[in-house]
């Protein structure tokens, strides 16, 4: 592997990082509420289901495409064949696009970091006695504020890029990690303890098959909901892990990472459920989902909460800070890497550095829309799109998540079970003696199962965007 792309230090580092990838805002304010209003644990069978059949998949496969071409996302695609280069193009593009509304969403987390800190210190930037649902209007229509923010969450993530692979994100990841799991663990025990948190962990887990005969629901949206969310939550499908596979060593067992990386990140939304929705319950609020959930429901619970309220709404948001920015770092790392590799290959010295601020540059100002639309909210410094009536935040979702992402991902396992085929992508698995178990099961999940599950989604999600 040649120097200049780097490597991951240790097993460990790249776990941390990729399971830091996966866990985002995703796993905390998408996956408690559409698992309490999508059946409680008829939806997590579902989620499982779908995380063996295709989270697994397209993990393995990514993993494995990456280790083996040693190369970021559209030269690893080039090598395969000069005809799937755009495919990796693609999933640069998604980088750009998911990362500009992402950081601006970490810019809100950010603020409100800094409000529970005032609020703690007893400083003047704290809420200052503000209701939930109006600090968050406010802040929303103040455009140079959720500028400023979304600009400090980008520097927070190039200067990590900037460091590389193993002096970078690994190491940042090494320690983030872990760190979050702590906090998560502390919020976790304050939620669960307070009286009448038992109505959140009902709604959370209580098995409720009758939502697949609903009339409102039914097994379709369940299964619609479930699948978008395994998407977004595991990075897949843009070539995230395609970049952090080609910093691997042969040495490690792709197989046993790729059933790691989906476990933990299912873990690690199941207690993100357990830290907000008994907390919402205990305090007699409504659970809803996306930005609401984030930003108005818990700042509500956390000041209710009397004295302690502030320092755990301080522990809270740091850990959403913290998640947010492992996942940013892998999204620029795969704009980023397609520029080093790029440069490398032509014989030159890339300056990761500079390409890192620069591409982080170019992403701060397409993220802008978002930070300016206030959440499609009338008096915000620009408007949506189209006559104002879609969200900006909602269309960058729809491009990326909705359809280039279940696009690559659908690509990418029809080259996998056609293309490369289960004997080449069992050697680069094979290699230094690692054995590939579920060799059968990827050849018919990779051919048939997963594509047919992804051409589903690919046409649900972008039919749901379009109120179908
Ligand atoms: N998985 C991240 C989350 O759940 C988002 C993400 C998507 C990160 C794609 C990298 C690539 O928030």
């Amino acid at each position: 592997m040649e120097n200049n792309r780097g490597q991951w230090a240790s097993n460990f580092g790249f776990l941390m990082a990729a399971v830091g990838s996966a866990v985002g805002l995703g796993n905390i304010w998408g996956f408690p509420y559409k698992m309490g209003s999508n059946g409680g644990f008829a939806f997590l069978l579902i989620y499982l289901i779908l995380v063996v059949l295709c989270g697994f998949v397209v993990m393995l496969g990514e993993l494995t495409i990456g280790r083996m071409t040693g190369k970021s996302t559209v030269f690893a695609y080039t090598e395969l064949s000069k005809k799937y280069t755009w495919i990796g193009f693609m999933g640069v593009a998604s980088g750009f696009v998911i990362l500009a509304f992402y950081s601006v969403l970490g810019g809100f987390v950010t603020k409100y970091f800094i409000s529970f800190l005032g609020e703690f210190l007893k400083l003047p930037f704290g809420f200052n006695g503000a209701s939930s649902g109006d600090y968050f209007g406010a802040f929303i229509l103040n455009g140079p504020q959720t500028v400023i923010f979304h600009l400090i969450f980008m520097l927070f993530t190039i200067v990590i890029v900037m460091g590389g692979i193993s002096g970078g994100i690994e190491k940042f990841s090494k320690v983030a990690m872990p760190a979050l799991a702590v906090m998560l663990l502390i919020v976790i025990i304050r939620g669960i303890t307070l009286p009448g948190a038992g109505a959140g962990l009902a709604f959370m887990f209580k098995p409720d098959f009758s939502v697949f005969s609903n009339p409102e629901i039914g097994f379709w949206k369940v299964l619609r909901a479930a699948a978008g969310q395994m998407f977004f939550s595991l990075s897949l499908g843009m070539g995230c892990m395609i970049t952090y596979g080609s910093y691997l060593s042969k040495k490690e067992s792709l197989e046993r990472n790729a059933v790691i990386i989906p476990i933990a990140d299912t873990i690690f939304a199941l207690c993100a459920g357990l830290a907000v929705m008994p907390a919402v319950f205990a305090f007699g609020l409504e659970p809803t989902g996306g930005p609401s959930l984030l930003f108005v429901t818990l700042h509500e619970v956390f000041m209710s909460m009397g004295v302690i309220g502030p320092i755990f709404g301080m522990i809270f948001y740091l850990l959403v800070v913290i998640a947010a920015v492992t996942s940013s770092i892998s999204l620029l790392e795969v704009c980023t890497s397609y520029m080093v590799d790029r440069k490398t290959l032509k014989g030159e010295k890339p300056n990761r550095k500079r390409i890192a601020l620069i591409i982080g540059a170019i992403i701060f100002v397409i993220g802008l829309p978002v930070a300016l639309d206030g959440l499609g909210s009338p008096g915000a410094v620009m408007e949506g799109l189209v006559f104002g009536k879609w969200i900006w935040l909602d269309f960058y979702d729809l491009l990326s998540e909705g359809i280039m992402m279940p696009f690559g991902a659908l690509l990418m396992c029809l080259i996998m079970g056609w293309h490369i085929k289960m004997d080449r992508l069992g050697k680069e698995i094979c290699v230094d003696g690692n054995s590939f178990k579920s060799k059968g099961f990827i050849d018919i999940c990779a051919k048939f199962i997963t594509p047919i599950i992804m051409i589903f989604i690919l046409v649900t999600q972008v039919m749901s965007f379009f109120g179908a």
